[in-house]
């Protein structure tokens, strides 16, 4: 198995990326944000109760996110490996992944982070909420907030994987297919 997590800031081009890259290495695509909007859609308890958070762009509790990640890792039972989009988000999430790995016997081979000035996300994220739907998207404050948020609660789990210099940052500005080139062959190095 081969397990990814592709990481970065709000706007950074994680889901972007991650389309392609489950495209072209056959990995299962887990984003915790798109699990999170289609609960929403259908208006299940949890996504009434994920809404109220998202809105404001803070954080799901992590019981209800790695409660999500634990039920797909068991409904994929034989894929060749995941690439995790949007989680782990904290450092209790980080830990919660790595028991939930290991008792499938695997664990991450790679974080790669994609780096992206807050200037650009802004402007990323402001000009997706025209036409996204996201309420997330559409007000300067709640971007802002997300973005504090990321500082302060998901920064820091990148030390957690550079202790195990599973860490590597990728340019994330430029073209979409110079970024997907760029972490395409840091994949295919760690594949060998
Ligand atoms: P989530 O859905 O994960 O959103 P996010 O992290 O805020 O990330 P985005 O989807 O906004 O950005 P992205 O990095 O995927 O970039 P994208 O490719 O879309 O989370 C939303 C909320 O859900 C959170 O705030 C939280 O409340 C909750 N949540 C989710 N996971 C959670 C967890 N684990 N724990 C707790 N709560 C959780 O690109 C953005 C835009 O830029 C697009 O319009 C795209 O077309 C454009 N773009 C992409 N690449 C480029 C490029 N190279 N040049 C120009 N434009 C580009």
């Amino acid at each position: 198995m081969f397990n990814l997590i592709l990481f970065g800031p709000p706007g950074s081009g994680k889901g972007t990326q991650s389309e392609k890259l489950v495209e072209k290495y056959g990995l299962v695509h887990l984003s915790t944000g798109n699990l999170l909007r289609e609960e929403i859609a259908n208006k299940t308890p949890l996504g009434m109760e994920a809404k109220n958070f998202m809105d404001k762009g803070q954080l799901v509790p992590d019981e209800v996110v790695i409660g999500m990640i634990d039920n797909c890792l068991d409904h994929h039972k034989d894929a060749k490996g995941f690439l995790f989009d949007g989680f782990p988000r904290t450092a209790a999430q980080a830990e919660a992944l790595d028991k939930l790995l290991l008792l499938k016997n695997t664990s991450i081979a790679a974080v790669l982070a994609l780096e992206v000035t807050e200037e650009e996300l802004v402007k990323r994220l402001l000009n997706r909420g025209k036409t996204s739907g996201r309420s997330d998207d559409t007000d300067e404050s709640v971007i802002r907030k997300r973005f504090a948020v990321y500082i302060n609660e998901t920064e820091p789990v990148a030390g957690h994987y550079k202790k195990e210099k599973k860490f590597q940052t990728i340019k994330g500005e430029g073209s979409v297919d110079d970024i997907f080139d760029s972490l395409s062959a840091v994949i295919d190095k760690k594949m060998k």
